[in-house]
């Protein structure tokens, strides 16, 4: 493990050098952070990318894989989008991350890297940061804090466990390039919730009651759902995920209450100056 910034050649370039793949899943990642302050988003959502690539040129590797996201075909409210479908991001996370993408497939264009794109859906599982909602909304209701649900609490997304996700990128490191070098995969499990469904599953797991869930203002521009297509990836590759949600949630939710000590010593410090300023002191 080496720490270090994506966008610093200095560090990265002997690391590719070394590497057989490279799978980027470096990024500035949360959409109410890219509202209230754009200042990292290009260096780490483009730059890191751009910098890792060009590590790649000079040091080749096997393939190279940008991890995306569902975010970059925008809100969708007809039938899943599949990977030809136009880009409509809307918030300063998305719209960084279409820029990141855009450079992996034009150094396969360009350079004739082996690169693979893929956009992937909303990510559950043990050790997620906990500013997103499943383990915000998890560890908040274990210390009986209420569960801040945007606007109408209706905004859907489609959740795959984070291993059926790793499980996809692995698939795609095993292929044969003429099967992925220069394609874009999206990944997903199609299971479609929204937020109050999934604090409902939260609180009756916890045992803690329904007068936690507290309406706040909406996240600007939130956009009310994602779905994707992920027929692709399973008609080439033969990939489909293991893990159903109604086992992956209620584990996920069980991990951090087993796992207090991870995200107590998360949630202390910078975090509690973020969360106030998000969501008021409460
Ligand atoms: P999030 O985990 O931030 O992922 P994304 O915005 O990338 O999909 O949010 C998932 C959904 O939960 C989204 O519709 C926003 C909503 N949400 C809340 O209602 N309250 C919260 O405090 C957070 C963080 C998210």
């Amino acid at each position: 493990f080496v720490r270090g910034d994506i966008a610093d050649a200095e560090v990265v370039t002997p690391l590719v050098e070394k590497a057989d793949y490279v799978v980027n899943f470096a990024a500035e990642t949360h959409v109410d952070r890219s509202i209230e302050d754009q200042s990292k988003l290009i260096r780490a959502n483009i730059e890191g990318p751009l910098t890792l690539l060009n590590a790649a040129r000079k040091h080749p590797v096997k393939r190279f894989i940008q991890v995306g996201t569902d975010e970059v075909y925008g809100e969708v409210m007809g039938d899943p989008v599949t990977e030809e479908a136009p880009l409509h991001p809307r918030n300063p996370y998305s719209a960084a991350k279409v820029g990141g993408d855009a450079m992996a497939m034009a150094y396969h264009a360009t350079f004739g890297l082996p690169v693979v794109v893929t956009r992937c859906s909303n990510n559950y599982g043990p050790y997620q940061y906990p500013e997103k909602m499943i383990p915000l909304f998890t560890t908040n209701a274990m210390v009986d804090k209420s569960l801040p649900v945007y606007g109408s609490g209706k905004n859907q997304r489609d959740w795959i466990h984070v291993a059926d996700h790793c499980r996809a990128l692995d698939a795609i490191l095993a292929a044969d390039a003429d099967q992925v070098d220069g394609e874009i995969f999206n990944i997903g499990a199609g299971n479609e919730k929204d937020v109050l469904q999934i604090a409902d599953i939260i609180l009756s797991t916890l045992d803690k009651p329904k007068s936690l869930l507290e309406h706040v203002t909406d996240r600007l521009g939130h956009d009310r759902r994602y779905a994707l297509s992920p027929a692709k990836i399973k008609e080439r590759l033969g990939f489909v995920p293991e893990i159903e949600f109604e086992d992956g949630l209620p584990q996920t939710i069980h991990w951090y209450v087993e796992n207090k000590d991870w995200w107590e010593r998360i949630k202390s410090g910078e975090f509690l100056k973020y969360y106030d300023q998000m969501y008021g002191k409460r």
